[in-house]
């Protein structure tokens, strides 16, 4: 039997013992006496009475075992011409200072912290300083405006939120402060303060009182730095918001004990990645791919994350990604397949990547979004390394399906983002909620109890838990994703099967846009749909059905749509195109058909559906949508 299917058949046969067998990868207070809780409702608990701190095992226990001089983050920002590396000691330094800061502003254990902050190694500080102090934090990406940054605020309800001056884009400055201001206006909750990091390309506006200097609470906290405060397993160390069917995200709640143990696990078996080796995942903090595996999981592996504050092309050129892997000698990226394809539009002979050496780089892995045959064999071509898709979610924290490099490389199935990875129990199932055979399509869905690491529960609405997760089929955890697995125990997946589309890797939730579009004063109903794109994998399209008698012409109101997501949901939504349609299908209780819409953009029209009220409307969409997808 191979190493994989010995660990994978451990992991399912006796969970208790196989995860019993990875508390030692962390170092623990307390270590736990009890694995496994099975009782507890409605997701198992994981290590229920083992206490630690995740900031102790990021960084202190490195520098306790004498490696406080090795890099632990390399900083690399071409929009602002930035470059610093911070060693394991300077980091400790930083973040005790912070947290001392954050202490002196009355921050406590189990408070609550909201960062909305752009690639900055002040964002990590930040992040770490929380769990340092056992308070929980809700890092928000920076590409969301003023209405999303406002809704976070009042479901999380924070203390403190910690913030900068502006984020910097390739042809644009990011006033943040002026969001953070607009969404604390309008919000329904008032924070105690709100620390301001001032750039030197924007200065903040502070609100006398109430805001105050970043470097005032770091001086503050280095005259009094914070040591690890000792938290339950259990207790959330952040809280992460993702989009949801409806529109208002659910707040992923992670907690310390098993997260860190499915980090520290993932980063060796699956990445390969242990102590001083030098890994890149290319995301943003304010996704889950930055919050695992830019900051706690490298971190705690003990190896060197690079931060990197800039993108695949424009800052300066395509070469961008190659140059970072040369210069800090990157032995792991993790990236989303849509950086490749940007890369590829423009230096499709990858003549870039001959000016840089990329001897040091082992693996490449990629995941946010499904990853094409075009850019995967591109990349194997260019790289001429393997190249790793795997599959897995906010919800998650780490992969479900993937290759597990560290542990054994497996064949590769392009198409397939490899085996299910040890503490995944995946099936398939049908309408019915029994098991689909081999190669049969159906919904993606995991066996509970799932592994350490992944959602402990959702902020502020348990029912939404259920309601979301655990109700369509009792026993299993519905992902939303589609698939099936080959006559090999292969995962491949095809796509989310509910009203969240993947725009360049950002999983956005159409039924914010909608909501948006039906504020609209001409708009009587309105659908939001994916479709395909070459560059970003999908684009939001807006069906609109105007009210009897509205004078508008469809470019006015396209402009004023897109102007009108821009500003409430934010650039990231990259809405930019509007149809308006004569009528859309619906259900005779008035539900719209998007499953419908859906297929028939995708080219796979199946036909009249039974439940539809309308059918006739199918016949005039079908040559309008065909037209704009
Ligand atoms: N703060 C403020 N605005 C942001 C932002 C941030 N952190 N991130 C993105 N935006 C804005 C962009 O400036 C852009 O605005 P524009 O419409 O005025 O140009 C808009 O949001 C869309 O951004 P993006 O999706 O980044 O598209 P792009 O056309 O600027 O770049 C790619 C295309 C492919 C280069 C880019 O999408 C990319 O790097 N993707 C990788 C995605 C990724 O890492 N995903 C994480 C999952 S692993
Ligand atoms: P997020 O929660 O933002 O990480 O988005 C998770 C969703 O992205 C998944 O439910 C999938 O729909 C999609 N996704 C992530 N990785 C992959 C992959 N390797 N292949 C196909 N889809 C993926």
């Amino acid at each position: 039997m191979s190493l994989y299917q010995q660990a994978y058949r451990a992991s399912l046969a006796d969970p208790e013992q196989f995860w019993d067998q990875q508390v030692s990868l962390i170092d623990w207070v307390e270590r736990p006496h009890s694995v496994l809780d099975q009782t507890a409702k409605p997701l198992a608990r994981w290590f229920p009475d083992g206490r630690l701190n995740t900031c102790f095992n990021a960084l202190d226990r490195h520098v306790a075992q004498g490696r406080g001089s090795q890099a632990a983050i390399h900083y690399d920002s071409p929009v602002t011409g930035t470059r610093r590396t911070l060693t394991y000691g300077q980091l400790l330094d930083d973040v005790s200072a912070f947290a001392g800061g954050l202490a002196s502003l009355g921050v406590d254990t189990g408070d609550r912290v909201l960062i909305y902050m752009p690639m900055l190694p002040h964002t990590a500080v930040a992040m770490l300083a929380c769990a340092r102090l056992g308070a929980v934090h809700c890092v928000v990406f920076g590409g969301f405006a003023a209405a999303e940054l406002r809704s976070r605020i009042e479901d999380f309800r924070p203390k403190v939120v910690i913030t900068a001056s502006c984020g910097i884009e390739p042809k644009r400055i990011v006033e943040y402060k002026p969001i953070v201001d607009e969404a604390l206006a309008a919000a329904g909750h008032r924070v105690q303060r709100c620390i301001v990091l001032q750039r030197p390309q924007a200065e903040a506006l502070m609100v006398p009182g109430r805001d105050i200097d970043w470097e005032d609470v770091h001086d503050t906290g280095r005259a009094a730095p914070t040591g690890c405060r000792t938290v339950a397993s259990d207790d959330p160390l952040y809280v992460l918001h993702t989009s949801g069917t409806t529109g208002k995200p659910k707040g992923i709640v992670r907690d310390n004990g098993r997260h860190a143990v499915a980090m520290a696990w993932s980063m060796k078996n699956i990445y390969g990645i242990g102590p001083g080796d030098v890994w890149w995942a290319a995301s943003d903090l304010g996704w889950v791919v930055g919050h695992s595996y830019i900051v706690y999981a490298p971190l705690i592996a003990g190896a060197t994350t690079v931060l990197y504050e800039g993108k695949p092309v424009g800052t300066p050129d395509a070469g961008a990604f190659w140059r970072v892997i040369q210069d800090y000698q990157v032995s792991g990226l993790l990236t989303a397949p849509t950086s490749l394809r940007a890369i590829r539009r423009e230096d499709p002979q990858a003549a870039e990547a001959d000016r840089y050496d990329l001897s040091g780089l082992r693996n490449l892995f990629l995941a946010g979004e499904r990853l094409d045959p075009e850019t995967y064999a591109w990349a194997c071509e260019v790289l001429g390394i393997p190249v790793t898709d795997h599959w897995w979610q906010t919800e998650t924290g780490w992969p479900i399906a993937a290759n597990p490099r560290g542990l054994e490389s497996l064949p590769v199935k392009p198409g397939s983002s490899t085996v299910p990875v040890p503490g995944y129990d995946v099936r398939i199932l049908d309408a019915a909620g029994r098991e689909a055979p081999a190669n049969t399509e159906g919904a993606v869905c995991l066996k509970l109890p799932l592994p350490p690491g992944t959602l402990a529960g959702i902020w502020g609405d348990p029912r939404r838990l259920e309601r979301s997760y655990l109700s369509t089929f009792p026993g299993y955890y519905l992902t939303g994703d589609g698939g099936y697995i080959d006559e090999d125990g292969y995962v491949h997946i095809l796509g989310r099967s509910d009203d969240i589309i993947n725009v360049a890797g950002h999983r956005l939730s159409t039924g914010a846009m909608e909501a948006v579009l039906a504020q609209h004063p001409m708009v009587a109903e309105c659908a939001v749909v994916g479709i395909d794109d070459a560059l970003k994998g999908q684009l939001p399209l807006g069906l609109v059905v105007l009210k009897t008698g509205a004078a508008i012409d469809s470019g006015t109101l396209q402009a004023e749509l897109v102007r009108q997501v821009r500003a409430t949901i934010g650039a990231v939504a990259a809405f930019r195109k509007v149809l308006v349609v004569p009528s859309l299908p619906k259900t005779r209780s008035g539900k719209i058909l998007r499953k419908t819409l859906r297929e028939i953009i995708a080219g796979q029209d199946t036909g009249v559906p039974p439940t539809i009220e309308n059918p006739e409307v199918l016949q005039l969409l079908r040559p309008l949508l065909a037209a704009s997808s």
